[in-house]
């Protein structure tokens, strides 16, 4: 058993998750979350919302999981969020095509249709499901959007969001005078996304329905520092560049191309483009870590130029190491420039550039043309007001010659030009108009709890006997406290109901648990991470004390039943150790 394996065994077994529909069979690409990774979830995203908006201030919000199709035909997704797909002739499976020539070449997902088919043939690739050869049809082109229709009737065609993001992009004339006009802001939104992936064989790491949290940060082009660099340019990352990759398929390369640095060396060497993509890395990696992935499996890895999404110009994947699949992607952080206002200011119509107003306005010169409209006004009658505004945009070059022309409704119309005059006048200009720039950390967080648990999870050889620990940060783990009276009488569980009862008054979450033997009940919380286990037993009726022992050492230290709440909470804080010896320098 591989701990793939192991791990989703111990998910399902313990109410961590749970296939689907199973009732009925179930369908790939589909997890419920079970109670306690319902918790585990909720605990993360917590995390997530506490430095994103709190700590950096980007206001979170919420905007439809179904999007019209405009929105879609402008970010590029009805064109082009597609993955090549073939089909098996003799079972009919469909398959991810580039997923089947993984090794063959260096970057399958780069590669036209017709070339992935010719690698399937030379190669004689098999079936992955029924072992045959050369049953693969032609390389198609699959769109991963689930396409539905907007009230009754195939009207109005809309389609179940594939990223959070673009609800914030459609949102931005708003969010820009919410943010009282200025540059940079960030905003976010954690919610579902939908893809429907071709063939999803890798549990919680692709699923059709999943979580993202979405941070979009609109910045001023020509402003790239961030205000707060310095106050984590020394923090040290295993970055990735494209230019150390052999290799550019991430689950199979070798690893010889990371290099660490702090994140001043990365941006004055130039191996991360500028400070405020630099900060988002950083910034991705504390919370990363904060959850519960190892750092030393971990490494930022930055996109070949070939394999970048539609709208970006630099990405870097956050990657995890993972026993069965190797290095996964869990978060991507892209710098996609003005890609995404851009098309949507061309396909709605609507300016969506913003003043970035100079420190002190500039004096500028500028050609103020006057045309005579005695004249023009009964030459062109209806047309005039065209023509007026046609001409009041034409440069001092445009006016030289004997005859201006002009383009009125696509034609080029000549106008004389002894009907328009000109002078050069001095105009104060505030600012300059600029379409914002967007940095986008983008987390998948069923992939981060797939890699919390994995990075987590270790078997230790204890007397003899195996016990499978969860060592998932306190701050993370579903259930913060166990409650466990020694033995299950009524003496000892009538306080040990009382404590529980007190702790969540306390805002500690704790599950209480009498049924079988002590360890057996220490065993069963190590499973499930629960970092600390509140025992009462017969000396807890004489003195008031109880013990609390540390899932992680095993260490126990005994304590007066008073202090027990606040001393918790700081453990959930601070760890066991640090509390500990807080806790023994008062007693
Ligand atoms: P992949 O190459 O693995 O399909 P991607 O490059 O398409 O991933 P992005 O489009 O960058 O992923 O999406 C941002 C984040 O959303 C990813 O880092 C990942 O954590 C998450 N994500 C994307 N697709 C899925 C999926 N099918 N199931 C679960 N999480 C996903
Ligand atoms: N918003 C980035 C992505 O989902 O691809």
């Amino acid at each position: 058993m591989d701990k793939y394996e192991k791990i989703i065994g111990m998910a399902k077994r313990r109410g961590f998750l749970w296939n689907s529909f199973e009732l009925y069979g179930g369908t790939a690409g589909f997890y419920d979350y079970g109670p306690l990774g319902a918790m585990l979830k909720r605990r993360i995203e917590d995390i997530w919302r506490k430095m994103y908006v709190i700590e950096e201030g980007f206001y979170e919000i919420e905007t439809p999981t179904i999007g019209i199709a405009a929105i879609f035909d402008a970010s590029g997704h009805t064109r082009g969020f597609s993955d090549p797909m073939v089909v098996c002739s003799k079972c009919d499976h469909s398959f991810r095509a580039d997923h089947l020539i993984e090794g063959i070449v260096e970057t399958p997902d780069a590669l036209p249709a017709s070339e992935i088919k010719r690698l399937i043939d030379e190669h004689g690739i098999k079936c992955p499901q029924c072992g045959g050869t050369g049953t693969f049809g032609d390389v198609s082109s699959f769109n991963l959007m689930f396409k539905t229709t907007i009230g009754p009737g195939a009207e109005r065609v809309g389609y179940l969001r594939p990223e959070t993001a673009q609800g914030m992009f459609v949102d931005f004339e708003h969010l820009f005078r919410f943010y009282r006009e200025k540059l940079p802001f960030g905003v976010t939104q954690i919610g579902k996304a939908y893809r429907n992936e071709i063939s999803p064989r890798q549990g919680v790491i692709r699923l059709r329905e999943f979580t993202q949290a979405e941070a979009e940060i609109f910045i001023n082009p020509t402003e790239k520092n961030h205000p707060k660099f310095s106050m984590i340019e020394d923090t040290v990352l295993r970055y990735y560049p494209a230019s150390h990759q052999r290799v550019s398929h991430p689950a199979h390369e070798d690893d010889g191309g990371i290099i660490e640095l702090t994140t001043r060396d990365a941006v004055d060497r130039a191996i991360v483009a500028h400070e405020f993509l630099a900060y988002h890395l950083v910034l991705t990696h504390l919370f990363l870590v904060r959850v519960g992935i190892d750092p030393a499996r971990m490494r930022f890895r930055q996109h070949q130029p070939d394999e970048m999404a539609h709208y970006a110009v630099d990405c870097w994947d956050a990657e995890v190491l993972t026993d069965r699949f190797g290095w996964v992607e869990i978060v991507g952080i892209a710098d996609r420039t003005d890609y995404d206002l851009s098309s949507h200011a061309e396909h709605s119509k609507k300016d969506l550039s913003v003043l970035i107003e100079y420190d002190t306005p500039k004096q500028v010169e500028r050609i103020a043309v006057k045309p005579d409209m005695g004249v023009i006004g009964p030459l062109y009658k209806g047309n005039a007001g065209k023509v007026l505004a046609a001409l009041k945009g034409l440069g001092e070059e445009d006016l030289r010659g004997d005859e201006i022309k002009i383009e009125i409704d696509g034609e080029i119309v000549p106008i004389p030009r002894d009907l328009v005059e000109y002078e050069t006048v001095i105009e104060e200009v505030r600012g300059e108009r600029v379409i914002p720039h967007v940095i986008e950390p983008s987390f998948g967080i069923d992939r981060i709890i797939y890699a919390a648990l994995e990075h987590s999870f270790s078997e230790e050889l204890v007397a003899g006997v195996t016990r499978n620990v969860l060592h998932l940060p306190a701050e993370v783990a579903p259930v913060q406290v166990a409650v466990l009276p020694l033995l299950t009488r009524d003496e000892l569980i009538t306080p040990s109901l009382a404590i529980a009862e007190t702790l969540r008054e306390n805002g500690v979450f704790v599950s209480y648990d009498d049924s079988g033997t002590i360890g057996r009940r220490y065993r069963r919380n190590d499973e499930i991470g629960t970092p600390f286990s509140v025992t009462i037993d017969y000396d807890t009726l004489g003195d008031d004390t109880v013990t609390i022992r540390d899932r992680d050492s095993m260490a126990q230290i005994r304590m007066p039943i008073g202090e027990l709440a606040e001393t918790l909470r700081a453990m959930i804080r601070h760890g066991f150790s640090d509390a500990a010896t807080r806790h023994n320098q008062i007693f």
